[in-house]
C-alpha cells in the first residue's frame, strides 16, 4: 500500500494554488443527470472521489468526458439506463446519495445501497428521505439476507412542499433542491446547509433553467420548472484545502501565498488563527499566511455548521494546537465520531484527551515521527501537517483516504519545502 513520508524539514514558504472543490463538483456533477443536454464543468479537482462519482453516472447511462488535465469534464445524461446505484461504487463513497434526488426528479425512481464513505460516525439519511417523501414520494427500505439495506424511492410526479431539517444537512439539502427543481409548484427549505457548495450547486441549476431562491440563507425557494437543459460552470475554489494550506504554514511557522481561494469562505479559520497570533493578509491573488514570528497563544474551538467553524477542518486545526503552549479545547457538534486521530496525534507524542465530543489539548508538546494511520481524509491531512514539525519521520498509512479529496496534496507540500514523499512498500516493509 502506498505511504506518505514526512520529515520536518523546515518552514513551509512559497505560493500554492488551491484546486476546485470536491464538495461542490460532487454535487454538481450529480445535477448532470437532470438533464437529457450535455452540461461542462470546468475548474474540476483530479480526485478519487470524481473517479468513482463518474464512474456512477456512467452506470446509470450517462455519457462522461473527463480531461484531467484540462480539468475539464463533459457530461451529457441522454437516457439513463438504470436507476439502482451500483454497489461497489456507493459503498466507495457517500457522498453517492446525492445521485438520488435527480434520478428521482428525472425518472420518478431512485435506488441506492446505505453508503459507506469515511467512517466518521453513523451517517444517517433519514433527511434526505424527510425531503423526498414530503415532495411525495415512496419510500422503501429492503434489507438483503446479507443486512445491507437498499434504499428506493419512486413517484409518479413530484410535488413542491414545505420541509424543514432538523439538522442543516449539506448532502439532505443538495437532493431536496436537486429533485425539487423538477417539482410541481413551489418547495421552501427551512433551516438548510448554507455552505458555499450548496451556492455554487443552486448557481448551476439555474443556469440549467431552475428558479431558485435563497440559497446560502436559512430558507431556500424553489419554484419547479418542466425541464432542464445543459450549461457550462466553474466549480469554485476548495475552501477546505485552502484552511488545510493555511494550517500547513501555521504548524511549520512558515510564510505562505495560498493562491485561487476565497477568503470569505473561511472567515472563522481566518479569525480562529489570528486569535492564535497568526499574521494573515488578504493578497490580491488570495491570502498570505504569515506565522513566521511564532509566538502563539491557545484558543478553543467549536465547530458548526456554515457559516461557523468548519468540521472539515476540526482535524488539522487541532494538530496545529497541539504544537501551540497552553490548553486548547476542540468541541466536535456536527459528527459524533470525528476525534480518531487524536489516538494517532498522541502516538507522535500530542497530549490530547478527548471526552465525548470535546477534547482538551495541552500544548506545546515536542512531537515525534511515528507509524500512523490516516483514518478518514481530514485526519489524514491533520497527520501529514503533524509530521511536518515532528521530530524525526512520520510514516501515514491509508493514504487512499487522503487521495480521495486533496489533489496532489504531497507535490503541493514539497512545492513549499516539506520533506515529504510519497512511497510505494516494498515486499519486506512491515505492513
Ligand atoms: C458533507 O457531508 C461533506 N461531504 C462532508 O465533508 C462535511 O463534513 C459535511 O457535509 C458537513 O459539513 C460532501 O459534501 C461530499 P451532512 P454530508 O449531511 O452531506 C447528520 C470531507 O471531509 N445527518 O451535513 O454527508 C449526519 O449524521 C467530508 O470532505 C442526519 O442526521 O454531511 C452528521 O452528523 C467529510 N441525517 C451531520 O448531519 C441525514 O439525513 C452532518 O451531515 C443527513 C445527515
Amino acid at each position: 500500500m502506498p505511504r506518505i513520508l514526512v520529515n520536518n524539514r523546515n518552514a513551509l514558504r512559497g505560493r500554492v494554488e488551491v484546486s476546485g472543490s470536491k464538495n461542490a463538483v460532487l454535487p454538481l456533477l450529480a445535477a448532470t443527470l437532470l438533464t437529457d443536454e450535455t452540461c461542462v464543468l470546468d475548474g474540476v479537482p483530479n480526485l478519487k472521489d470524481v473517479d468513482v462519482m463518474c464512474s456512477l453516472l456512467r452506470f446509470f447511462g450517462a455519457e462522461v468526458k473527463a480531461e484531467p488535465a484540462a480539468s475539464r469534464i463533459e457530461v451529457r445524461a441522454g437516457t439513463i439506463r438504470t436507476t439502482v446505484a451500483e454497489w461497489d461504487l456507493v459503498k466507495a463513497m457517500r457522498a453517492s446519495i446525492v445521485a438520488m434526488g435527480p434520478l428521482l426528479a428525472r425518472t420518478g425512481q431512485a435506488g441506492i445501497p446505505l453508503p459507506g464513505g469515511c467512517a466518521i460516525g453513523e451517517r444517517p439519511i433519514d433527511l434526505h428521505l424527510k425531503g423526498f417523501s414530503a415532495l411525495g414520494a415512496e419510500i422503501h427500505c429492503d434489507k438483503d439476507e446479507s443486512g445491507d439495506v437498499l434504499v428506493s424511492a419512486s413517484a409518479s410526479r413530484l410535488i413542491g412542499a414545505e420541509v424543514y431539517l432538523d439538522f442543516a444537512s449539506v448532502g439532505a439539502t443538495e437532493n431536496i433542491m436537486m429533485a425539487a427543481a423538477l417539482a410541481e409548484g413551489t418547495t421552501v427549505i427551512e433551516n438548510p446547509a448554507q455552505e458555499p457548495e450548496i451556492v455554487d450547486l443552486a448557481n448551476f441549476l439555474n443556469r440549467m433553467g431552475a428558479h431558485i431562491r435563497g440559497a446560502g440563507t436559512d430558507n431556500i425557494r424553489i419554484e419547479g420548472v418542466s425541464r432542464l437543459h445543459g450549461a457550462e460552470h466553474s466549480v469554485i475554489p476548495d475552501r477546505i484545502e485552502a484552511a488545510t494550506f493555511m494550517l500547513a504554514a501555521a504548524i511549520t511557522r512558515g510564510d505562505v501565498l495560498i493562491e485561487n481561494m476565497l477568503p470569505n469562505h473561511v472567515v472563522p479559520v481566518i479569525a480562529k488563527l489570528k486569535e492564535c497570533g497568526v499574521r494573515i493578509e488578504e493578497d490580491y491573488s488570495g491570502l498570505r499566511v504569515d506565522a513566521s514570528k511564532n509566538d502563539f497563544r491557545a484558543t478553543n474551538i467549536k465547530t458548526l455548521p456554515y457559516p461557523g467553524f468548519p468540521t472539515d477542518v476540526q482535524p488539522q486545526f487541532m494538530a496545529f494546537l497541539a504544537t501551540v503552549p497552553g490548553r486548547s479545547t476542540v468541541i466536535e457538534t456536527v459528527f459524533e465520531n470525528r476525534f480518531m486521530h487524536i489516538r494517532e496525534l498522541n502516538l507522535m507524542h500530542a497530549e490530547i484527551t478527548e471526552d465525548g465530543r470535546r477534547a482538551a489539548i495541552k500544548g506545546g508538546a515536542k512531537l515525534t515521527g511515528a507509524h500512523v494511520r490516516a483514518t478518514d481524509l481530514r485526519a489524514g491531512a491533520a497527520l501529514v501537517l503533524a509530521g511536518l514539525v515532528a521530530e524525526g519521520t512520520t510514516v501515514v498509512s491509508d493514504i487512499f483516504h487522503i487521495d480521495r479529496g486533496y489533489e496532489d496534496f504531497v507535490g503541493k507540500l514539497a512545492g513549499l519545502g516539506a520533506g515529504i514523499v510519497r512511497t510505494e512498500p516494498g515486499p519486506g516493509d512491515e505492513k
